[in-house]
């Protein structure tokens, strides 16, 4: 295959250099077509646009592959923890006895936030959804732990991402205990990333929380599965937010930002509401699928459908699985998954959803297992955001340690009006 493609414009020919990836991925390099031909690309949602070269994450969504650094999500889950993948993610390598231990003592060192926070907390409107608090509350942490002189450039990042990674945990069940009127609950020391948050959740004077180590291990399977998705909506809003050269912390923000979407993020909350009603209507899916194939209806089956998957999302599988253990683990019955697996059944045969190449996502089933955890509704968004935290790490620092790090600045095709003069006010019509 040659190095190049060409471009026949007006009659000219253009020689547009070819990129390959590891993978074996070929892209145009359009980086000077606009120089040498005048002319831009036109993409709407990017969805045949590659803004970088990046080493983290390989999707193949014919196949519905996801790697983590060459290493399987599936191999992964079976056998690493949501921090060690992490470490993964934002070190390119799996850690080393070592590594891991320092790593751990360093976010058990961070895991604190700072009394001021409470107020802002508890001065914030009751009944506010939690991931605009923790976006705001991740900001707002910049100004707590300003930039340290001191220390080295390299260190003082690496404590930012251990202040993140550590306290969004802490946030998020703060957030949560804030909203019940309940005693906060702080970290642990003697406790791992996962089983501290869930004691910081439910933990409680009265009535004090027992670590389930088959609920730790739910956890830890359900953040490892969210933990980075190559250039996806809310990674790509980091990147670009981070690309004006601002601190990680307002990156980050602007990335839960992006993810709260219900196309997006807040799709496991919305897929919940969505079987919610349908139990609600009396369990048959047949009206919301009709809806879903209606072009004149806006209504779109949650948990459904992918960018990038044209086939199962491999997380999904993974996540039904372990909706089942927990369930049966927990000896519950969930009123829901029996219409989740209906749904998925019905929507599966019909060739809508077949044409369409439409499979259940991450989102279809990670609600019932967080229903299952105890994990409030309005939350499911947040504990994707805890997920995809070391993905988001990983990636703005990929784009920071890249010596070509520029500025996101995309351009468009004006279709507006041609030059006019300003009309005073009396000639207006
Ligand atoms: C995540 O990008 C990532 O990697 C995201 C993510 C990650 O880990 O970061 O994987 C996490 O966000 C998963 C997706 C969660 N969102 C949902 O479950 C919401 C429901 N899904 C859809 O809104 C939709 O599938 C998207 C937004 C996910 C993707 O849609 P696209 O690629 O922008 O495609 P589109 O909206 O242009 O739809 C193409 C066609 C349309 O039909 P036509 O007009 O061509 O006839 O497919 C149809 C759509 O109507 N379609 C659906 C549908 N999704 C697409 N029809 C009904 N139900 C759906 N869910």
């Amino acid at each position: 295959m040659g190095d190049t493609a060409q471009l026949i414009v007006d009659g000219k020919t253009y020689e547009i250099p070819l990129v390959v990836g590891s993978e074996g991925e070929r892209g145009l390099d359009i980086a000077r077509l606009r120089s040498e031909t005048g002319l831009i690309t036109l993409d709407p949602g990017c969805g045949n646009t590659g803004l970088c070269q990046s080493s983290i994450t390989f999707m193949d969504g014919e196949k519905g592959i996801l790697r983590y650094r060459g290493i399987p999500v599936e191999q992964l889950a079976e056998h690493s923890t949501f921090r060690e993948t992490a470490y993964l993610l934002i070190n390119g390598e799996l850690p080393t006895e070592a590594q891991l231990r320092r790593f751990s003592v360093r976010l058990n060192d961070h895991s604190l936030v700072h009394e001021d926070m409470r107020s802002f907390f508890e001065s914030y409107p009751r009944g506010a959804h939690p991931m605009g608090m923790i976006s705001s509350m991740i900001n707002a942490l910049r100004a707590f732990y300003p930039s340290i002189p001191e220390r080295s450039e390299e260190e003082e990042i690496n404590i930012t991402f251990a202040r993140l990674l550590s306290k969004v945990r802490t946030l998020a069940a703060m957030s949560y205990k804030i909203s019940l009127g309940h005693k906060v609950v702080y970290p642990r020391h003697d406790l791992s990333y996962c089983a501290n948050f869930l004691n910081m959740m439910f933990d409680s004077p009265v009535k004090p929380y027992i670590v389930d180590e088959d609920l730790v291990d739910a956890l830890n399977v359900f953040w490892i599965l969210h933990a980075d998705h190559e250039q996806n909506c809310s990674t790509s809003s980091v990147r670009a937010v981070g690309s004006a050269r601002v601190n990680l912390y307002a990156a980050i923000s602007a990335g839960i930002s992006a993810l709260w979407g219900p196309l997006h993020g807040g799709a496991n909350q919305a897929v919940i509401e969505m079987l919610q009603e349908i139990y609600d209507s009396g369990g048959d899916p047949a009206p919301f699928i009709a809806r879903a194939k209606d072009r004149n209806d806006p209504f779109r089956l949650m948990g459904f459908g992918h960018r990038v998957y044209k086939t199962f999302d491999p997380r999904a599988r993974i996540i039904e699985k372990v909706c089942n253990r927990v369930l049966k683990k927990l000896h519950r019955e969930d009123p829901l998954l029996p219409i989740a697996k209906k749904l998925e059944e019905v929507a599966l045969r019909d060739s809508y959803f077949i044409d369409h190449n439409l499979y259940p996502n991450v989102d279809f089933y990670a609600g019932i297992v967080l229903r299952a955890i105890g994990i409030p509704i309005n939350m499911f968004p947040v504990m994707f955001a805890i997920g995809r935290l070391p993905g988001w790490i990983a990636q703005w620092k990929e784009s920071a340690d890249d010596p070509k790090w520029k500025l996101y600045r995309p351009r468009q095709i004006y279709a507006g009006p041609l030059k006019r003069d300003y009309m005073p006010m009396g000639e207006r019509a």
